[in-house]
């Protein structure tokens, strides 16, 4: 099983977009995948709100009374299977502390859910706040993918990012593995390319070569309820996160934890 949790503290960065899509890039390479919506808010969970997603079986079920997280997958029509979140996700902290207990409660969980599904590839939805929620998702990672849009405040909250991550590694006793991912680019924008040159001069190659560009479809896709492969395979967008996912799946192979992404 290999674990992504797509991350950052700046939001609207692209990070639901990136997870769905994604998720929908490995399943095309037969891959079966399972999103963990762990943002409050919802937003992906809302996606799939309309098509039968039976919305008490959400993530907090997991905090609240040890459902294992198999139980709370629900397969969706398009062959993925998430687990949805509730608005109750922003009170596992003040329910069940900070402590250690509660950030690596999800990495046991997943583990237990590896067991039942060991082929399984996990991606993890963060919300932008650096929280238990989040903390959880890194710990439990084998892999942080931080979605940065090509703006220039953005290369700010990459900068952040690195840091906070880079504050946690005495913690975990271990290299936090980070791939930035450049996101609604746009070719006709200067501002494009110089943030391009100042991500990958402050991150070298921890900046993605693939880059997800401004697409229509990818917020159209989203709204009629499904991932932009549905909607368009031939789609510019849907090559984009192809290419992406060939790219993690080398990246991958440089992981020292996990598992391939695909065979
Ligand atoms: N590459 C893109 N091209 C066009 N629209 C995009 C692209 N990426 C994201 N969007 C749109 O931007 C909005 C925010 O995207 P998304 O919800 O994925 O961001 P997020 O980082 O998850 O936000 P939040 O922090 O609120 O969870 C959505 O309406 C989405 O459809
Ligand atoms: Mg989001």
């Amino acid at each position: 099983m290999l674990k992504i949790a797509i991350f950052n503290q700046k939001a609207g960065v692209g990070s639901t977009t990136t997870a769905l899509n994604l998720a929908a890039a490995i399943q095309r390479k037969k891959r079966q995948v399972a999103l963990l919506d762990m943002d409050p808010q919802a937003r992906l969970t809302e996606i799939y709100k309309h098509t039968g997603l039976d919305t008490q079986q959400h993530l907090f079920k997991f905090y609240q009374d040890a459902t294992p997280l198999d139980s709370l997958c629900q397969p969706l029509r398009n062959g993925l299977q998430l687990i949805a979140a509730s608005a109750e996700l922003m009170k596992v902290d003040s329910q069940f502390g900070r402590g250690p207990a509660t950030l690596n409660k999800l990495g046991q969980g997943l583990a237990t859910l590896a067991a039942a599904q060991p082929s399984l590839q996990v991606l993890m939805d963060c919300c932008p706040y650096l929280g238990v929620i989040s903390l959880s998702a890194v710990f439990a990672s084998d892999l942080v993918l931080i979605p940065v849009s090509t703006d220039y405040l953005s290369i700010h909250s990459a900068v952040k990012m690195d840091k906070a991550l880079n504050a946690l590694q005495p913690v975990l006793k271990q290299k936090i593995q980070r791939r930035y991912l450049l996101t609604r680019a746009d070719k006709r924008k200067a501002m494009t390319a110089e943030v391009e040159q100042e991500m990958r001069r402050l991150f070298g190659n921890e900046v993605l070569m693939s880059k997800i560009y401004e697409h229509a479809a990818l917020t159209e896709s989203a709204r009629m309820g499904q991932h932009v492969f549905e909607y368009d395979a031939d789609s510019a967008a849907a090559q984009d996160y192809m290419a992406l996912f060939y790219e993690l799946q080398d990246v991958s192979k440089q992981l020292p934890r996990a598992e391939l992404l695909a065979a």
